[in-house]
């Protein structure tokens, strides 16, 4: 068999090319399915719409127009030989050459007359959008991206330093968009098409992916991509960036070391993994942690951890593995915290009873924007969880559970501040209490924009400090408390 033929006569050829029938790997391959529709895997063969790759140097504009065009006749006479999701499970050096291979019989079968040089730079290209992420490569390999978002072939926005641009990066047009948004989920073993047009995935590296098509996404697929860092932003960095001041470090250290219940709350891009991230820090080497993500983000430094992920369901709809299973499998587990990269529904559940259960310590992050609401925010998916307790006893349990929570926030300068420190203090009839210990209080604005403002203390005495004096820390504690009152930086 030949490597990665499609099965089948295709319905209708967008171009007119016998495919080449490769038969040099004698080698056994798998029966390759065809796996995205054919109405996706190939464009319309339009002419005018595709804008040429940007020109280095001084090239001349018609033959870079005719150049790209040739790729797009080539790249769909490819795509119409091989399966390229099977093809980029191969190693690289061989999709390398199955495709040199296959590109170069096109060329000569269709008589295209083409300089060495511009063949190479086809085959380069065309390896490039198999192999990697074709125009995205560029802004993967920079290490002060935190997101890339792009909205159709031709708009692809980078948030950096907490800022959102337009980049001049283009896709040839929303097909190769598709291909490799194909590429990336299938990675994972998922699949995006018309008929499941939602998916997430995770990069190779660790970043997050999200995926929508068109008929949802209206304007062409939607891909947003939360870059890995691989070096995570440390206390010390949140403290320069003036995240939270030097005081405040020293109180999220007690706060981490006395093994209080932690929920950290913010919207998206918050930073709310980067301050779970850096708490455990404070986790001590000795303590069996379990952490519990969507996709594996946190870098615990201790050498007790074990990790784990939820699990999509596969392309039959099942297999599916949720955050409740995995949390309510953990307390199996003898873990002395547990770690919830994201509550985000009925695990909010699990999660109160482990904490209140003896697993102290145990820290989770939840989407609010406040710490209120990120306790009626727990409050609502436990109710939709379907869990039929009154109210009250909701309430009580959460009271019980949570002993802190540390709002993120990203500002609308694009700055990135810890806004509230908070203390849960119990029930009052029906009404959580809260007490604040640090707020952010923004004061102004500078010529440029830039929000001024400073951290300040409420003056109120921690009620965990008998806590924090039994194991240890209240000295630390004394001294954060002296610091936040003495400088209001
Ligand atoms: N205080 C901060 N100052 C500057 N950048 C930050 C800060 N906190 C987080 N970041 C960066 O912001 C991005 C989003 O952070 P992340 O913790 O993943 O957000 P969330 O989990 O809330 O969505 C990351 O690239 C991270 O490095
Ligand atoms: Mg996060």
């Amino acid at each position: 068999m030949s490597f990665g033929k499609r099965s089948g006569a295709p319905a209708k050829k967008p171009v007119d090319v016998a495919p080449p029938e490769p038969e040099r790997d004698p080698t056994p391959k798998p029966d390759i399915k065809v796996v995205a529709s054919r109405e996706e895997a190939k464009p319309e063969p339009k002419q005018e719409a595709a804008p040429p790759p940007k020109p280095k140097g001084p090239a001349d504009p018609a033959a870079e127009a005719r150049f790209a065009q040739t790729k797009i006749n080539i790249f769909n006479a490819l795509i119409d030989t091989v399966d390229l999701t099977e093809l980029s499970k191969l190693e690289t050096d061989q999709v390398r050459e199955e495709i040199t291979d296959i590109v170069s019989e096109i060329i000569s079968l269709r008589n295209l007359v083409l300089s060495a040089a511009e063949q190479q730079r086809l085959i380069t290209e065309i390896c490039d959008d198999v192999l990697g992420l074709g125009p995205l490569e560029p802004l993967l390999a920079r290490d002060d991206i935190a997101d890339i978002m792009v909205n159709g072939y031709d708009k692809v926005y980078i948030e950096t330093g907490g800022t959102i641009e337009l980049t001049d990066i283009k896709f040839r047009d929303n097909t190769q968009l598709m291909n490799i948004c194909q590429r990336i989920v299938s990675a994972v073993g998922r699949r995006v098409d018309e008929s499941s047009p939602i998916c997430d995935a995770r990069l190779l590296d660790g970043s997050r992916v999200n995926v929508i098509a068109p008929p949802l996404s209206i304007d062409g697929p939607t891909l947003t991509i939360r870059k890995f860092k691989k070096d995570k932003l440390k206390l010390s960095d949140l403290v320069n960036f003036g995240a939270i001041p030097p005081a405040g470090a020293k109180l999220l250290e007690v706060i981490g070391a006395a093994r209080l219940n932690i929920l950290i709350s913010g919207g998206t891009g918050s930073g709310k993994t980067t301050l779970l991230n850096a708490l455990t820090g404070f986790i001590d080497m000795g303590e069996r942690t379990i952490t519990c993500e969507d996709s594996a983000e946190l870098q615990l430094q201790q050498p007790h951890v074990v990790r784990l992920e939820t699990r999509p369901p596969n392309l039959e709809g099942v297999g599916e593995i949720t955050m409740r299973d995995l949390i309510k499998n953990c307390l199996r587990m003898r873990p002395e915290r547990i770690i919830v990269g994201e509550v985000r529904g009925p695990e909010a559940f699990d999660l109160l009873q482990a904490m209140n259960t003896g697993h102290d310590g145990s820290m989770g992050t939840i989407h609010a924007n406040n710490p209120r609401e990120a306790l009626s925010r727990v409050e609502n998916m436990i109710a939709m969880g379907g869990y039929n307790l009154p109210a009250k006893t909701v309430r009580e349990q959460i009271a019980a559970a949570v002993h802190v929570i540390i709002q993120a926030q990203r500002l609308r300068d694009g700055s990135r501040r810890i806004t509230h420190i908070t203390e849960v203090m119990g029930m009052e009839g029906e009404v959580v209490i809260l007490q604040d210990l640090i707020l952010y209080e923004i004061t102004g604005e500078d010529a440029d924009g830039k929000l001024i403002g400073h951290h300040k203390a409420t003056g109120v005495r921690p009620a965990f400090w008998d806590r924090a004096r039994y194991f240890g820390l209240e000295d630390l504690l004394q001294e954060a408390m002296e610091g936040l009152q003495g400088d209001p930086a």
